[in-house]
Parts: C-alpha cells; structure tokens; sequence
C-alpha cells in the first residue's frame, strides 16, 4: 500500500489542481422537486452528471475523484427512496463498469457494505477487481459512508491486529486501516446543493482540505463550476500551521514539522 503521508505529521507538496477531489453530490431531491418531478428523478438525473464530471477530471489531470453516494444516515429516508437508490447503485455499476474500464479508471467503494443486498456487493467487488489495474483515475464511491465509522472501524481493526502496542498508536499505524488508504488526503472539497456542512462525510482525512461551498445543485453541476472550484482553490494559501512569510520564496526552512508531543511520538 503506498503511503500518501498525513498532513498533520508533514506539510504535503501543493499543486495547482487538485490531485485529489471529494465531492458530496446534494441537491438532487431539490432539483426534482423544482420540475415538479419525484425525488428520484433527481437521482436518475445526478448519474448522469457524475459521468460528465468523471471525464472533466480526467482532462484536468485530476488523478483521483471521491464521490459521497449514500451516507450511513441515508438509510432514515422514506423506505422507497433507499431501494430506488439501491437499484440505481445496482444499474449503474452494470452499465457502466464496462467504460470506466476502458477509460482506465479504477474503481473503489467504500463503506460498510455488509448492510447491502448479495448481488450489489457481487457487482461491487467484480468491478473493483476489473479496473484494480487502472490508474488514470481513481474514482471512489463512498456507500453506506461515514467519516465516525470509518474512524471507529480503523481503530477496531488495528487493536486487533496489535494489541500489545495499545496505548502508543501513532497516526501512521492507523492510515493502512481507514477506508481511503489508498488515495492521498483531498485537496479540495466540494459540496453542491447549498448547505455548507460536512455530514460525517470523510472526517479524518479532510482535516486539511480546502473546503468550497456552491448553491447549485448536483444534476446541474457542470465543468465550469468545477473550474470555479479549482479557480478559488489556486488562490488560497495553504500554510498547514505555518504563516504566510514562511511559504515565501527564499524564507527559511521552518523547524522540524512535528514537535515531540505525547500525542504523536
Ligand atoms: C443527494 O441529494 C443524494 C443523496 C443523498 C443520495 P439529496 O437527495 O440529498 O437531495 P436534496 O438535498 O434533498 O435536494
Ligand atoms: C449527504 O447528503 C450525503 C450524500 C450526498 C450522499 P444529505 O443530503 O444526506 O445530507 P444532510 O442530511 O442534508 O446533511
Ligand atoms: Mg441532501
């Protein structure tokens, strides 16, 4: 497993487009409701807007695109909306795992996906296993997500694995056991659909990510508010703790990165 770093333990290297994009796609019940159609069209429609914004990414040399599908809270929704969402999953996966792979792009789930039906977790683990190979884009979908569980699942998973070390764990020895260990930390998040808020969406790993908020919603997000996003990310300073003269050209290298603390020897 290749090890991204922690941009808590060492400030990662700053590009000028975002090598790693999280998404939560909302809005789409509200777009629905807008046309007077049911909710779910808004869903039907979102798919279709997650294909467009796949390619985007691609041409913008994004190198991995993680995408909030359905949250571990979802599941308070009406019973009818959560199986039409279950069988969008479902046909979406069939229809497009196909193209992704011929588009070399990889793809990843995660989320505690115990709780779905035998035949979404087949479909998930055959296409998983079919583009594992690929590595033009990574595209993440987070099902049955959340940042908390994800956290408490890692957390499980390494006191298990190293009991005798329980009480001295480091950042470092619980990054193998989170779901997203196989992609950088983002550098840039966005959420449609107006509200500005993270909804247990990735916790951990956007402690340092660039954070942009847009009013329109998921079925009419498009490239050029992609653009907008990766346009207001270029212009923020990403200092990390530091102070704006120390990212200057020429300043002098800063003291070590991670002071000695209990918390993180
Ligand atoms: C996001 O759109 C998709 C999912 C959560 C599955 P919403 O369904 O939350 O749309 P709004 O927020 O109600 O408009
Ligand atoms: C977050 O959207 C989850 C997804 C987009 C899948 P919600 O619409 O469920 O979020 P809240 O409940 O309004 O915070
Ligand atoms: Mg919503």
């Amino acid at each position: 497993m290749a090890d991204f770093g922690s941009s808590t333990q060492a400030v990662p290297e700053v590009r000028d487009v975002p090598r790693h994009l999280a998404i939560i796609m909302d809005g789409n019940g509200r777009w629905a409701r807008k046309r007077f159609m049911p909710r779910v069209a808004g869903h039907k429609r979102g798919v279709e807007t997650l294909r467009r914004v796949i390619a985007a990414c691609i041409e913008r040399g994004i190198e991995f695109l993680t995408v909030f599908a359905f949250s571990s809270e979802n599941w308070r929704r009406p019973p009818e909306e959560v199986s039409f969402l279950m069988n969008l999953f479902v046909a979406a996966l069939s229809d497009e795992v196909a193209r992704l792979h011929e588009n070399g792009i990889r793809l990843k789930v995660v989320g505690d996906l115990g709780r779905f039906e035998p035949r979404l977790r087949e479909l998930i683990a055959a296409g998983e296993r079919q583009t594992d190979g690929n590595r033009r884009l990574t595209l993440t979908i987070a099902a049955n997500y959340g940042g908390r569980w994800d956290i408490l699942q890692a957390a499980n998973r390494l006191g298990q694995a190293h009991p005798e070390r329980c009480g001295q764990w480091t950042e470092a020895d619980l990054a193998p056991y989170l779901m997203m260990a196989h992609a950088p930390e983002p550098d840039l998040f966005i959420r449609t659909g107006g509200e500005e808020r993270i909804s247990n969406f990735m916790i951990w790993q956007l402690a340092y990510t660039e954070l942009y908020f847009t009013d329109r919603l998921w079925p009419d997000f498009d490239a050029r508010i992609l653009d907008a996003a990766i346009g207001s990310y270029r212009k923020r300073e990403r200092r990390f703790g530091r102070t704006s003269e120390q990212l200057r050209p020429g300043a002098a290298l800063s003291p070590p990165e991670v002071p000695a603390s209990p918390h993180n020897a």
